[in-house]
């Protein structure tokens, strides 16, 4: 089941990325629950547990996963979203994190619960997947860590079936240039803290990019959802909770840095989704049931 593959040729950013995720993988579960993402909010005082899933369920909706899907989930954390949409759909999935703390934990939350899981240390641009092999590429906040966005959408279109979906959800950029340099000028002091509370490795990119890249890979469909508005509180939440949890934190590797995260992190974060300089979406795409019976735009 859990074949051990290792990836080579990695840059030092693909490394320092992985680093800080196998440091602070342990006490980020602390804070933030089984997911390591933002949650979707459908009420406001939903927990943050509610929210969290119902991203997972939020982001494949109507994507017709089933018992016979494979599904890539890369960036896999530690392994509850590919056990969720196995429980939910029956689906095989397959991990891949660059952390390996963060696939050691995913192998051990998959124990006992049948053998439709494999989790490989390997990164999103070598994935080592076959070609056509798979129903759903899933990036759950992860495609923010990869520099080369169009060398993603690549690797997923040739994993990828034809009519196979790419669904991908990350943090955002929503100013134009303009409105960015603006807001720079203005807030740039503010920036620096939330920088380094955040970690290494972060690409914060307009929507219209990701669809770009997309369709220069050669997706046909691209389809944009902004989640802006409906994970604003998961920040209120991880603030309140780094607080609940700081004696458990600070037993932990980073517990220090992550406890600062979320507290002093996430003020600064709220700030700038305020301002409505970042946000969050949801980016769905297919590959083409046959895409050399589409002639060329
Ligand atoms: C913010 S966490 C999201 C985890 C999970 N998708 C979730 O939603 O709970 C980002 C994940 O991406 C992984 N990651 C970062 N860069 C990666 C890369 N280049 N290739 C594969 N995984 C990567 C990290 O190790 C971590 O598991």
């Amino acid at each position: 089941m859990s074949k051990e593959r290792t990836f080579e040729g990695r840059t030092h950013a693909v490394d320092a990325v992985a680093k800080h995720y196998d440091l602070t993988t342990d006490a980020t579960h602390l804070v933030m629950g089984d997911h390591m993402h933002f949650g979707l909010f459908a009420n406001q005082d939903d927990s943050l547990a509610k929210a969290t899933v119902g991203m997972v369920d939020f982001a494949v909706a109507g994507c017709g996963l089933g018992k016979h899907s494979h599904v890539l989930d890369v960036g896999c954390g530690s392994g509850s979203a590919a056990i969720y949409l196995h429980e939910k759909f029956g689906c095989r999935v397959t991990g891949i994190s660059t952390s390996a703390r963060g696939i050691e934990l995913a192998r051990k939350n998959a124990v006992g619960r049948g053998d439709a899981f494999e989790f490989v240390v390997a990164d999103a641009l070598r994935t080592g997947l076959p070609a056509e092999s798979c129903d759903m590429v899933f990036i759950m906040e992860t495609a923010c860590h990869v520099r080369d966005l169009l060398a993603l959408m690549r690797e997923s279109l040739r994993v990828l079936k034809p009519g196979g979906r790419l669904v991908i959800t990350d943090p955002v950029a929503r100013k134009d240039l303009a409105g960015h340099i603006a807001f720079m000028l203005m807030n740039g002091p503010r920036l620096v803290p939330m920088k380094f509370a955040w970690g290494p490795g972060i690409h914060m990119r307009n929507p219209g990019t990701y669809a770009m890249h997309c369709h220069q890979a050669g997706f046909r469909t691209v389809e944009l959802i902004d989640l802006s508005e409906h994970v604003k509180p998961s920040m209120d939440r991880w603030e309140q909770r780094a607080l609940e949890v700081r004696d458990a934190l600070m037993k932990t590797s980073e517990g220090r840095s992550t406890f600062r995260k979320f507290t002093t992190g996430s003020e600064h974060l709220r700030f700038v989704f305020e301002q409505g300089f970042f946000g969050h979406m949801l980016l769905r795409a297919r590959k083409h049931q046959s895409p050399r019976a589409i002639p060329a735009l």
